[in-house]
């Protein structure tokens, strides 16, 4: 088999005079996890939509696993799972019952589908659960029913559509944890997200995506390169020298600003290289009052790439 499972060549699509995607090229490697970064709007959706064979694209080619997403849709709704941006659960069935149910559209044997239910459960931290209707879960445990249906044929590759917006930090937790999982068992998993943190934390490869072009690829450590550094941040306290705590936090890239009090250094964030700053700050005997790190956000990343900062609201297209 080739080396990579996803392969996208100058995908386009256009919902009447709004160009979506404006040609988007990507490899996705075998066994990878994948983060398709973006804003909302970016066109992340639409993208997946086409992917799993939900909408046509208008030109371009896309195969999966080498399935043509148009004229072999059937073999690549196979051997994809999708999890959609808005959980796709039947709130009145139990969750075991929306399992089963998910095992039976894809023509799974009933005895398979009731074993790998049980495990998927079990899996999720559901089985608990797994007889009440899913209409009383939370939003955590809907989202990993959702994840769980989408795995219940064992596809080799899946889709996951936005997998934590909206989930607390402690859902948001576990399904990373089971991403990473699933990675580990050589599953291929395309995933998108807005978050800078999400795409840092799961993914080998980033592409970032704003109005339907890919305007960056690479690893997250890649990627943060191209913002800068992270920045290490000092407020002086009122009765130290400032002058002097600028000619003792020396770093690359170093800034001041006397009123606020404020010095910064762009850094590596390794523990020794803080531990060192902090060091001649106490033998200097200067006062801090406050110290923190500025890690480049998504933001920070929107605004290097494309010179403006990335969108929270629904975008004017003109
Ligand atoms: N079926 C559709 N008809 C018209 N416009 C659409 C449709 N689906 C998406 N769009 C528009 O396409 C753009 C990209 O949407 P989408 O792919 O959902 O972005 P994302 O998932 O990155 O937030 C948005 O401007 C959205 O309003
Ligand atoms: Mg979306």
């Amino acid at each position: 088999m080739a080396k990579d499972a996803i392969v996208i060549k100058n995908l386009t699509k256009s919902f009447k005079e709004l160009k979506v995607l404006e040609g988007i090229d990507m490899q996705i490697e075998r066994g990878a996890i994948f983060a398709l970064l973006g804003p909302n709007g970016a066109g992340k959706t639409t993208t997946i939509r086409i992917l799993s064979t939900l909408l046509l694209p208008d030109s371009g080619e896309v195969t999966i696993n080498g399935y043509d997403v148009v004229k072999q849709a059937d073999q690549v709704r196979s051997i994809i799972g999708l999890t959609g941006q808005y959980a796709a659960i039947d709130e009145y069935l139990t969750g075991k019952e929306n399992l089963e149910m998910m095992g039976h559209l894809y023509h799974l044997r009933s005895e398979d589908v009731k074993k790998r239910a049980v495990l998927l459960l079990e899996q999720f931290e559901l089985t608990d659960a797994a007889n009440r209707p899913a209409k009383t879960y939370s939003g955590g445990m809907r989202r990993r029913l959702d994840l769980a249906a989408s795995l219940i044929a064992s596809p080799p590759i899946i889709f996951l559509d936005e997998p934590t917006t909206g989930l607390d930090p402690r859902s948001r937790l576990v399904v990373w944890d089971t991403v990473k999982e699933l990675a580990k068992e050589g599953i291929t998993i395309l995933l998108t997200t807005q978050y800078l943190e999400e795409a840092d934390i799961l993914a080998d490869k980033i592409a970032v995506i704003d109005k339907g072009k890919v305007i960056a690829e690479g690893s997250s450590n890649e990627l943060k390169q191209k913002v800068g550094k992270e920045r290490l941040e000092f407020t002086i306290a009122k009765g130290s020298d400032f002058s002097q705590a600028v000619s003792v936090i020396q770093g690359e890239a170093q800034q001041s600003d006397v009123k606020a009090r404020l010095i910064s250094i762009a850094t590596d964030g390794t523990v020794t290289e803080i531990q060192k700053v902090l060091t001649s700050i106490e033998n200097a005997n200067i006062q801090i009052e406050g110290l923190a790190l500025h890690k480049p956000t998504l933001d920070d990343v929107f605004l290097k790439l494309t010179g403006h900062e990335a969108e929270k609201k629904e975008e004017n297209h003109d």
